[in-house]
């Protein structure tokens, strides 16, 4: 990963981290500031149901009460239960009484739960009764001529003549009176009950369930001595809470990227100011490591060519000074030690030497070398004088110098659109090639560096190409001159002599 990335990368962390922690933890926050505050609703809801539904057994209870005080009253009704007979007034007394007493649903039960009379239909007598349970309201799915519907019933018992009856009266519920207990208006109330078959909803539409009352459930048509449980349901029609949570996650989501987008821009400009000074110092540095590679080397080479002419020479001293006599037989038996050391560092010599080009002067026709330089190049135009005398220098130095103007004129244009020129023409005694280009130039203070090895400004540069070029040229006895301005562009000249 290129030290830029890192950084990036690192920036990126540092910054993206400690925004999505802070933006989760608002997000959150907020998120559970509405569930709450809905909670609150539906809670404070579910109390009011609660608080109705204990008026509604009150209610129930009063009304049983009136139809007690008028049974226990009714002679009529006493005598046909002592003696048995007059039993048709039995049977409809539920009938008249329910209406009266504002009652939907009434059933008269002996000690056994056996229906002496109903409210709504004669022939149930000595069928088993609706079980009501005495703790509260129960949900009693009860028969009528219309079909089965839905009652809320408690129970009561009364004495007559010494007999125990029990009485089990109702009001019904229908999706009017669920709609009067729910009186939010965002909120819809239904009742489940363990049979599909009769469901009495206050509305029809399917919505999010946010809280259920549980009832007791008795089936008085097919099951009535099973008892179930029935639900009052509260269902959220609108779905304000998703809707406003929805709205959150998105502001959420949109806060996020721009921050993140904003971060990532700031990292992207700061790791590039950051990373440019840095990666050039890790290239000078590896530079110089390089060079100190090669110094070492030359070192050791030297001194090992050294050391054995040093030996002779010391020898040649200690036998001139103590035997001067035996000198020259001395001097016959180092001498191949002498010249095999010599050669060695003159091999060692011309090894070094070609890790620098050798030039060969002779005639070099400039502008053959220019069009084999540019070649086909589209982005560099050539002005070519015609009929130019050859030059004295070597085609190949030649060439390494244009090839190294007409890179860094090109390198100059940073990508844009620009022109690359190589023109040629004849001066006195030279001929003159200028390689010039409409790139970014150069200040007075990069013009001055520019020339120095290893200076440069690219990633990835040497920075050796004009300090090589300016060798070259003066090697080939020519000139180097530069104009450039920053923002406009820059131009090479260099002048080679004619050949004489
Ligand atoms: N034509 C030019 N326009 C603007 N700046 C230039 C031009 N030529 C050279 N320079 C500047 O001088 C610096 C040194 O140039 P030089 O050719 O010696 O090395 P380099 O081009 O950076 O590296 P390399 O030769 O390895 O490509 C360049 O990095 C650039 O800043
Ligand atoms: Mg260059």
């Amino acid at each position: 990963m290129k030290f830029r990335t890192r950084l990036l990368v690192a920036f990126g962390v540092v910054v993206m981290v400690p925004l999505l922690v802070f933006g989760l933890g608002i997000r959150r926050a907020m998120s559970g500031r509405v569930s709450a505050e809905y909670q609150g609703r539906v809670d404070a809801l579910v109390a009011v149901i609660g608080a109705d539904l204990a008026r509604e057994q009150e209610r129930i209870g009063a009304r049983l009460n009136a139809v007690k005080r008028n049974m226990a009253a009714d002679n009529r009704l006493r005598a046909a239960i002592v003696r048995g007979d007059d039993r048709g007034y039995i049977l409809d007394y539920a009938g008249d009484a329910m209406p009266l007493a504002g009652l939907d649903f009434l059933q008269i039960q002996d000690a056994e739960r056996r229906v002496v009379s109903s409210g709504h239909f004669r022939n149930e007598f000595d069928r088993t009764g609706a079980f009501a349970s005495p703790g509260g309201v129960t949900v009693v799915r009860a028969a009528a001529a219309e079909g089965p519907f839905l009652v809320l019933a408690r129970p009561d018992t009364v004495h007559i003549a010494g007999q125990a009856f029990n009485l089990v009266g109702g009001v019904a519920v229908d999706s009017g009176y669920l709609a009067r207990l729910a009186p939010d208006p965002e909120f819809r109330l239904a009742i489940h009950v363990p049979s599909d078959s009769v469901v009495a909803s206050s509305s029809d539409s399917a919505a999010t369930e946010v809280a259920r009352i549980p009832l007791p459930y008795v089936d008085a048509v097919d099951e009535p001595n099973r008892i179930g449980l029935a639900n009052i349901v509260v269902t959220h029609n609108s779905s304000l809470l998703a809707t406003l949570l929805h709205t959150i996650n998105l502001w959420f989501a949109v806060a996020v990227l721009t921050a993140a987008l904003a971060a990532l821009l700031l990292a992207g400009w700061l790791s590039t100011r950051i990373s440019e000074p840095v990666e050039a110092g890790f290239r000078d540095m590896e530079r110089r490591i390089a060079i100190g590679e090669l110094a070492r080397q030359v070192n050791h080479d030297v001194k090992n060519g050294l050391a054995p002419l040093r030996n002779v020479f010391r020898h040649l001293i200690q036998v001139a000074r103590d035997k001067p006599a035996e000198l020259p037989q001395v001097f016959a038996e180092r001498q191949g030690t002498v010249e095999s050391s010599i050669s060695y560092l003159e091999t060692l010599a011309a090894n070094y030497a070609k890790l620098s080009p050798q030039s060969e002067r002779k005639a070099t026709d400039v502008n053959a070398v220019v069009r084999e330089t540019i070649g086909g190049s589209s982005s560099v135009r050539a002005k070519l004088a015609d009929g130019l005398p050859p030059v004295s220098a070597d085609a190949l130095v030649l060439r390494r110098v244009i090839e190294n103007l007409v890179s860094n004129a090109v390198d100059s244009l940073d990508g844009k659109t620009g022109t690359v020129t190589v023109s040629t023409e004849r001066a006195k005694g030279t001929v003159r090639v200028a390689v010039s280009d409409t790139g970014r130039g150069m200040s007075k203070a990069e013009l001055d560096r520019a020339f120095d090895d290893f200076y440069t400004t690219k990633p990835g540069g040497t920075g050796l190409g004009l300090s090589i070029v300016r060798r070259l040229v003066l090697d080939s006895s020519g000139t180097l001159k530069v104009e450039t301005e920053p923002g406009k562009g820059s131009k090479f000249i260099v002048e080679i002599p004619i050949l004489s």
